[in-house]
């Protein structure tokens, strides 16, 4: 069996999905239930008994140790994280507890527990932490992409904290030799992820007849791997990576922001087709502080090492995205309650619209 954090969010909740999909083995599943963690994202597996359930917190000590010496897994895959750079910036505070306070106390557990267990067990656990291509910095046209040997220059309180937990992460293993890996992902897209990163509150937006806030001028450019690859890439690295090592996982799909709403208008045009095109909802509001130009991955190592690849194009990949949203309006429904329609103000209430740009 495998402890996975943070398995009721985007990213996790995909994992554990595709996981009980493929595998026998089971799963008990660590989750605060934040704004972010959402039961409803795993209603398939509510019966299935290789899937247990835990609300809690990854900073509870007492409670992870618990949970490691009842169900005795063979590896933690961890998610559970503050994720958006935008909450980042108006409340870094939860990301130092959760990311960096967190992780640390997660690792303490491991390690403990690595300890107990019988000598022949020890060498076969694995500590998998999910991290972000963000840890690298900014990338200017023509850099060449993140390597897993480009030194790490984040720049948001979030990027920063990630940064701190992958740092923590390699120093267990250099000091204490426990069996880590890290995965460094490019931006997901796909079911279930939460309205306030780009593509689900484009694609929310655009369906409720909202602008589509882009901020600056729509040039930064990310680069997008379909949730399922990401999952398909970390049981890759929990089956076969090196322990100590850090793969770069991401999609070889570097868009501006402007040619995402773009895509994503075009597909709802063609598969919901409204009055007039949804381009026409498209607003260039204030920019994001201090908002990261490029990201771009070099996942050569991964490819080369242990064979990974992403099976969608981004053509294929944000169709049944969007397919996903207009099947599941009451998922976004029951999300878009008090507390984040507060956090909709709060973000886009006093970021003036920028005049004279068009898309
Ligand atoms: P998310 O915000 O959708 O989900 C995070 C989950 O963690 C939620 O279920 C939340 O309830 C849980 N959680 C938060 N704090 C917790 C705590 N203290 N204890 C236990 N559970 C807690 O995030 P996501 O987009 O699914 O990202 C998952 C991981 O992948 C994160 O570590 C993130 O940094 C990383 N990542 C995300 C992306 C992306 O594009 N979304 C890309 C690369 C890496
Ligand atoms: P996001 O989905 O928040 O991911 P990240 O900041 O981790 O890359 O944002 C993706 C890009 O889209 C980023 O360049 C910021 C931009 N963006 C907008 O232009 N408008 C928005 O309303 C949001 C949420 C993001």
């Amino acid at each position: 069996m495998i402890l996975v954090t943070g398995g009721a969010g985007f990213i996790g909740a995909n994992f554990v999905l595709d996981w009980m999909a493929s595998s026998d083995e089971s799963i008990v599943n660590l989750d605060k239930l934040t704004y972010a963690g959402n039961l409803g994202n795993l209603a398939s597996v509510r019966d299935d008994a290789r899937h247990t359930f835990v609300k809690g917190d990854i900073c509870d000590g007492t409670l992870v140790a618990s949970l490691l010496d009842r169900y005795r897994p063979r590896a933690i895959v961890h998610f559970a994280a503050e994720s958006h750079v935008d909450r980042s910036i108006h409340a870094p505070g939860d990301f130092i507890t959760t990311n960096v306070n967190g992780t640390f106390s997660l690792l303490e557990a491991a390690r403990a527990y690595v300890s107990r267990l019988p000598a022949g067990e020890q060498p076969a656990f694995r500590f998998l932490h999910v991290s972000t291509d963000e840890v690298y910095g900014s990338l200017n046209a023509g850099d060449p992409p993140f390597m897993e040997s480009t030194p790490y220059a984040p720049n948001s309180p979030y990027s920063a904290s990630k940064a701190a937990s992958d740092h923590l992460v390699r120093a267990y293993h250099h000091t204490y030799g426990l069996a880590t890996l890290t995965g460094n992902c490019s931006n997901n897209y796909g079911p279930c992820q939460f309205p306030e990163k780009l593509i689900p509150l484009v694609i929310a937006n655009a369906l409720a007849g909202k602008t589509l806030p882009i901020y600056g001028d729509g040039s930064n450019v990310r680069d997008w791997l379909y949730v399922g690859d990401h999952c398909a890439a970390l049981r890759r690295v929990l089956e076969a990576g090196r322990p100590g090592e850090t793969y770069n996982i991401g999609g070889c799909n570097e868009k501006t922001n402007l040619e995402v709403v773009h895509a994503l208008c075009d597909v709802l045009d063609s598969l919901a087709p409204a009055a007039a095109s949804y381009r026409q909802l498209i607003g260039f509001v204030q920019d994001r502080p201090g908002h990261d130009r490029r990201y771009a991955i070099d996942a050569g190592k991964i490819e080369r090492e242990l064979g990974w690849r992403p099976a969608e194009s981004f053509e294929t990949g944000i169709r049944k995205t969007v397919r996903w949203y207009l099947d599941h309006p009451d998922w976004v429904k029951d999300i878009q309650s008090g507390a984040y329609l507060q956090w909709v103000e709060r973000n886009y209430g006093d970021r003036p619209s920028l005049p004279g740009r068009r898309a």
